[in-house]
């Protein structure tokens, strides 16, 4: 039985791989997935039927409470609400990660000696406690994108030096844990590492604001891997090494991708409180009056334009206007009008997030384009069209060095003959910072909801 397990841990893990990289396009995401969920059929199969599992009535109430509870929230959850599920969801790998490190030590069919026994501990140790920071700092992630806790960093007086006393306590506890004689004692450790290992995870997050969050989710997606294949070493499953060392690595790899989108480091990203210099007054007094334009005049410019440029932001999502924007797009193609998409790498609240809604409204994947194959091409552009984006095109990022998005590469939509913003207000973005976009001389204000604006420069053309 052993061995057929082993070729279907085999096979999963390929499929996995094959779903990673079938996801990081647009047109294989879709065989991606059905990687991915073959994959997955054939892991939970396989380990239900191995030899180390017994117990079959409780498991199968538990999978039919949680896979009715998953497809339930699955079903329910708007696109725009993504990012607090994967916190949620990676809170309870990381909470998993931590009963199955207790369990593992309270064992009492496990029997090791010598060197086993403290690679064992060690296993427990470090799993217990990547799954305690990545369990609190989800919830708190979770939280904070809900809006259940303020999106404001918590700034704590000498707070990297409360992080870094509570890592060597735990380091401390480690050698006590390491060294105890009886597992009472064992235990007491691990469990004050446990509760430190708590208040670590919510601290960490807690102290990180605004703009900085989608890195977090990343980066807690990176640690709910490790958490993963802690627990797999702990079990002695070698899928769960695999599939932990795949998320966690990926997710590792995309933290590095959007920090660097943003121009931040890492390491300034999980020290925290970014977005709180709000800008001043005399900035916001100094940039003067902004130019609106009506849907009817937009259709005007549109009708004669060769080369224009969409930048879908967070608005498009919220209003839902990708279907309008779709029609727009064949509309003006029809005309012999050159249209393109520039995609910022964190438009929106989540990775890929505007590709997957120009997606869901059938534009052409051959005309979205990522921000470094467009941006130069801005000053050739008749119309720039920003729907509901905001920080992604703030000029401020390139010019104000003292602005809280400074050094963020931005979409130069102001370098368009023409620029129209389709949003509701001057409220601010994500980042909640001033933006002098909106008073250029070539910018054109669209106000209101960006669906009803499209689809009545729709009706206008
Ligand atoms: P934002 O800077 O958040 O701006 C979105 C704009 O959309 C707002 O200024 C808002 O202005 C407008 N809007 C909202 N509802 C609208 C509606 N119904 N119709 C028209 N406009 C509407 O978005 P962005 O430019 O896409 O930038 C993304 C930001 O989110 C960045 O700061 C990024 O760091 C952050 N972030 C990104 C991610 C990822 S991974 N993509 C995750 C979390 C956070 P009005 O209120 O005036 O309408």
């Amino acid at each position: 039985m052993s061995g057929i397990v082993s070729a279907a841990y085999i096979a999963a893990s390929i499929l996995f791989i094959l779903s990673l990289g079938g996801l990081s396009h647009q047109e294989t995401a879709r065989r991606g997935n059905l990687y991915g969920i073959i994959g997955m059929a054939i892991a939970i199969l396989a380990t239900i039927f191995s030899d180390k599992v017994s117990g079959y009535a409780v498991l199968i109430i538990m999978m039919l409470i949680g896979g009715t509870l998953g497809t339930i929230v699955a079903r329910r959850v708007e696109m725009t609400e993504m990012p607090e599920l994967v916190a949620i969801l990676h809170s309870f790998v990381g909470l998993a990660a931590v009963l199955v490190g207790f369990a593992s030590y309270l064992d009492p069919n496990a029997h090791y000696e010598g060197v086993e026994k403290t690679i064992h501990e060690v296993e427990i140790y470090l799993g217990i406690f990547i799954g305690a920071v990545t369990f609190t700092g989800s919830v708190v992630a979770f939280g904070k994108l809900k809006g259940l806790i303020s999106s404001k960093p918590l700034m704590l007086p000498a707070r990297h030096w409360i992080n870094l006393a509570i890592v060597l306590v735990c380091v401390w506890l480690g050698k006590v844990f390491l060294g105890a004689d009886s597992t009472a004692g064992g235990f007491f450790a691990l469990f004050v590492m446990t509760l430190l290992a708590f208040v670590f995870g919510a601290h960490l997050v807690m102290a990180i604001g605004g703009a900085d969050m989608p890195v977090v989710i990343s980066m807690l997606n990176s640690y709910s891997g490790w958490a993963a294949a802690a627990t797999g070493f702990m079990l002695s499953n070698d899928l769960l090494i695999v599939t932990g060392a795949l998320v966690g690595s990926s997710g590792a790899i995309l933290s590095y991708i959007m920090c660097r989108a943003m121009n931040r480091k890492f390491l300034s990203v999980i020290s925290g409180g970014f977005g709180t210099t709000a800008s001043s007054d005399a900035e916001a007094a100094e940039q003067g009056e902004v130019t609106q334009i009506l849907a009817e005049e937009t259709a005007e410019l549109l009708k004669d334009a060769k080369e224009v440029i969409i930048v879908p932001g967070y608005g498009m999502a919220v209003a839902h206007a990708q279907h309008p924007v779709s029609e727009l797009t064949q509309k003006l193609r029809a005309n012999g009008t050159n249209v393109r998409f520039a995609i910022h790498p964190v438009a929106g609240r989540m990775p890929g997030h505007m590709n997957v809604l120009l997606a869901e409204a059938r534009v052409p994947y051959d005309i979205v384009l990522e921000m470094d194959e467009v941006n130069d091409d801005f000053p050739e552009t008749d119309v720039a069209i920003v729907i509901g984006a905001n920080d992604i095109v703030n000029p401020s990022a390139l010019e104000n060095p003292n602005s809280p998005i400074a050094g963020m590469p931005v979409l130069e939509v102001w370098k368009a003959k023409i620029c129209i913003v389709s949003k509701r207000s001057m409220a601010t973005g994500y980042a909640g910072v001033e933006n002098p976009l909106f008073f250029k001389e070539n910018t054109r204000m669209l106000f209101g909801d960006a669906k009803d604006s499209v689809e009545t420069v729709l009706k206008s053309l």
